[in-house]
């Protein structure tokens, strides 16, 4: 095992604590709990994406045994409740009361004493809808004469979201296209796809009429960012809300928005006093809750003398009706201006024009740090391009263009600080693993026989662990996150954090964690979380976060309980702490490490009625904020394999090869499952998922019949390696990964179509690459219907 200064990297495969009772069918998801006395709501949605509502009649529902109440939106007026604010300081209605502007926006929502009855009474709602013309396509919302979706917003005279953002330097990047030997330009799209979690969105929502207490289970990713949105909107205090998130089932981003169901079980608890629970069902969650990405990129990239130097790229963001995208309040486009990958530019210029559309509301970073997947694909697909018109192989280009070692800390052209990296090390190593060579030669003698076998290329930079307060907030929120770490007197640990497991095994690595730093066995060490009145405040998990920002919080209140320790220790040997020593659980004295108090020996002293050093407080345990200096940037290189059948244009990956670069690996095993878990996501994205519209705004995928997923069979063997480049900054020198497999995959598998379909002249397929979509291209026709 080697070392970074005195720690010691890969603190090992550990298996996941949580596994025990997952795989025992005994974890306790939202739909799992029921309350005493606990009532259920469901929510009627339009069936129109754009239309004005004339009058709701729900005498008929009211009518029905068993229904408790109605709500619609004149209800949530009268509590102050018909809009809510969104993550994007943009306004969204609760319950429609003016018109409908999404197939499947909330409309009304019914109580009853059973979810079927709740159902049934949705079909007796009388609702007269006066249809107006939607648009679904972003471009044209832009269109003059294009129907106007938020005529509720003052002054609204268009369909822009926000005034057109801008990073890097126009005039210079115009200078380097000017003296380019090469340019190419593109027009991409990364078009809508969902998180689609195993487990949908819901709420528990119980108010206590005497005392004034809501609590809230919901399976979310920020329970603390959430509870000062529900504070904010219901006029309670924090401390009357408590939110509890048991086992959720998958977050992927689609868990991170305050969804207008939340707000009307909450309503429904105030109003009728008793616990009212609502789940929606698959379909409601793949046509109204966050969906992801939705990006129009138009691009240009150019070379001189063999290397990259220049890119341009104009986005148009389609952001639905409402916009509710998840980012930091002053990055409008997520990080999407990373878009400079992995690569040493001359320069750079990025504008992002964001639009309403009659489409459901999100932008939610589906398992990426704030629309750094759509900017990875971009840069890697025109990389792929560029390659291909200069007649060289994409390695060499990427070899060429790459950040050397010696630059970090690296300032990109669009204002970002790359921490650290081995970029053309990281490549090689995915070479060998693939035998690169060997499959350039395979290729070869396959496309003598006539077969399409492609190999693409991806290579990305994320930057994750949002984020330092100096350049971040959401809401006013600074996106730091708290830990607790308290040694009982037996030995014990528990450490609380305010970030949030969804199934990425944090109960395991944080644990693991602790024990680095103290030497506790992590069996010892409880990890809890999702607890809003257990938990010190912070912003949650999404956008691979939790490493760089809980993580980090842990080691550093891990160091905080030691440093108390040594002090103890000291007094217990009698000697000065500077005079002490730590290995791993231990105090010894420097001169004579025979002489020292474990942890456990210093746990006992801190609780016992023995004295303590002058002025010490009793106990082992200490609290910390964490504000990261910087984001963490870990990278890596994927190079994917793929046979496309020449009769019916099906695409099969392979291989696929991984090479992940997170620093310091604190469970290499949990870390393993991440990257196999996100590359059949992008498997999933490049190939099959895609939501879709027909002209009048009906979403065409709002089910798992027609919006596809991936299952183990369309997925290869991943191949993984890695490679280690600590982070400087980070306590552990780790970076996050949990996104990085999804946000570096789909290009690489799409660079590997357009690379078998060179015999064919193919040089732009649109993801997903189905097999109609890829005949098309086939045959010419490369962007189809
Ligand atoms: O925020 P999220 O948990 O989704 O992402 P992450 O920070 O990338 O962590 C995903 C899982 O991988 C967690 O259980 C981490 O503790 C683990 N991990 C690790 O063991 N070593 C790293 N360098 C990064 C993550």
């Amino acid at each position: 095992m080697t070392a970074v200064g005195d720690r010691p990297i890969g603190f090992g495969p550990l298996k996941r604590k949580e596994d025990a009772r997952f795989i025992r069918g005994k974890g306790n998801y939202l739909d799992d709990i029921r309350l005493p006395g606990m009532v259920h709501m469901a929510i009627l949605r339009s069936p129109f994406a754009h239309a004005k509502i004339n009058s709701i009649d729900t005498s008929a529902a009211l009518a029905l045994p068993g229904v408790a109440a109605v709500i619609t939106a004149k209800d949530l007026e009268t509590l102050g409740l018909a809009w809510m604010p969104t993550i994007s300081y943009d306004t969204q209605a609760v319950l429609a009361g003016d018109k409908v502007r999404f197939q499947g926006q909330e409309v009304a929502a019914v109580i009853a004493i059973d979810e079927y009855i709740a159902r049934d009474a949705l079909q007796l709602i009388d609702v007269d809808y006066e249809p107006l013309p939607a648009v679904v396509n972003a471009r044209k919302a832009l269109d003059e004469d294009a129907p106007l979706i938020r005529d509720d917003k003052d002054g609204q005279l268009d369909n822009l979201a926000s005034p057109t953002w801008e990073a890097g330097d126009e005039e210079s990047t115009d200078k380097a296209f000017a003296e380019a030997d090469t340019i190419v330009s593109r027009d991409i799209i990364y078009p809508r796809c969902h998180p689609a979690p195993l487990e949908t969105c819901g709420m528990i929502a119980d108010f206590n009429p005497e005392t004034g207490q809501l609590d809230l289970y919901n399976g979310n990713q920020a329970p603390h960012a959430h509870r000062t949105v529900y504070a904010h909107v219901a006029g309670l205090a924090e401390h009357m809300i408590r939110i509890k998130c048991n086992d959720i089932g998958g977050g992927f981003g689609n868990k991170v928005p305050v969804y207008p169901g939340y707000v009307c079980a909450i309503a429904g608890s105030i109003v009728a006093g008793v616990p009212v629970k609502w789940i929606e069902d698959r379909s409601e969650n793949l046509m109204s809750t966050g969906f992801a990405r939705d990006y129009i990129m138009k691009s240009d990239i150019c070379a001189k003398d063999g290397k990259i130097t220049g890119l341009r790229v104009d986005v148009i963001a389609d952001h639905g009706a409402f916009d509710s995208t998840a980012q930091p309040t002053k990055f409008p486009a997520g990080f999407f201006h990373i878009v400079c990958g992995s690569y040493d530019l001359q320069a750079s210029h990025v504008k992002v024009k964001a639009v309403y559309t009659n489409k459901a509301p999100g932008g939610v970073a589906y398992r990426c740090s704030f629309r750094i997947t759509e900017a990875v694909y971009l840069v890697e697909r025109m990389v792929e391009a560029l390659a291909l018109e200069m007649h060289i192989d994409p390695i060499d280009l990427r070899m060429q263009s790459f950040i050397g070692t010696e630059q970090f800390p690296y300032e990109t052209t669009t204002g970002w600080t790359y921490d650290s990296g081995d970029y053309h090390k990281t490549m090689r190593v995915a070479m060998d693993i693939a035998g690169y060579e060997d499959l350039r030669q395979e290729q070869e003698e396959k496309r003598a026989r006539g077969e399409l076998m492609g190999i693409g290329i991806s290579f990305f930079t994320e930057g994750v662990g949002a984020g330092p307060r100096k350049h971040m907030d959401i809401l006013g929120l600074a996106m730091n996150d708290g830990a607790d770490l308290r040694v009982h007197p037996s030995g014990k640990a528990v450490v609380s954090l305010s970030a949030q497991t969804q199934g990425q095994g944090h109960e395991t690595t944080f644990a693991q964690i602790v024990a680095e730093e103290l030497g506790i066995p992590p069996e010892d060490v409880e990890v809890r979380h999702g607890d809003t009145d257990k938990s010190p405040y912070g912003l949650g998990t999404y956008g691979s976060r939790s490493t760089p920002v809980s993580g980090a919080a842990v080691a550093v209140v891990s160091r905080k309980v030691r440093d108390k320790a040594r002090a103890i220790a000291a007094q217990m040997l009698e000697t000065r702490p500077e005079d002490l020593a730590w290995e791993k659980g231990r105090w010894y004295v420097k001169g004579d490490p025979s002489v020292g108090a474990t942890i456990f020996d210093i746990t006992e002293r801190a609780y016992s009625g023995d004295s303590l050093p002058e002025g010490m407080e009793g106990g082992l345990d200490a609290q910390v904020i964490y504000d990261p200096p910087n984001l963490t940037y870990p990278y890596g290189a994927y190079i994917a394999v793929v046979d496309v059948d020449p009769e019916t244009a099906h695409v099969t990956v392979r291989r696929f090869i991984a090479v992940d670069d997170c620093g310091v690996r604190i469970n290499p095993m949990i870390v393993d499952g991440q990257i196999h878990g996100g590359l059949a996501e992008g498997v999933g994205i490049a190939l099959m998922e895609v939501i879709t519209f027909d002209e009048e705004g009906n979403c065409l995928n709002g089910s798992f019949m027609d919006y596809l997923i991936p299952t183990a069979l369309e997925c290869p063997d991943f191949e993984l390696g890695a490679t280690v480049t600590p982070c400087p900054h980070h306590p552990l020198g780790a970076k996050g990964v949990g996104e990085s497999p999804n946000v570096g995959s789909p290009p690489a598998i799409v660079n590997a179509v357009i690379d078998a379909l060179q015999p064919l002249g193919v040089n732009h397929v649109d993801m997903p690459c189905t097999p109609a979509r890829v005949w098309a291209a086939m045959q010419g026709n490369a962007a189809p219907p």
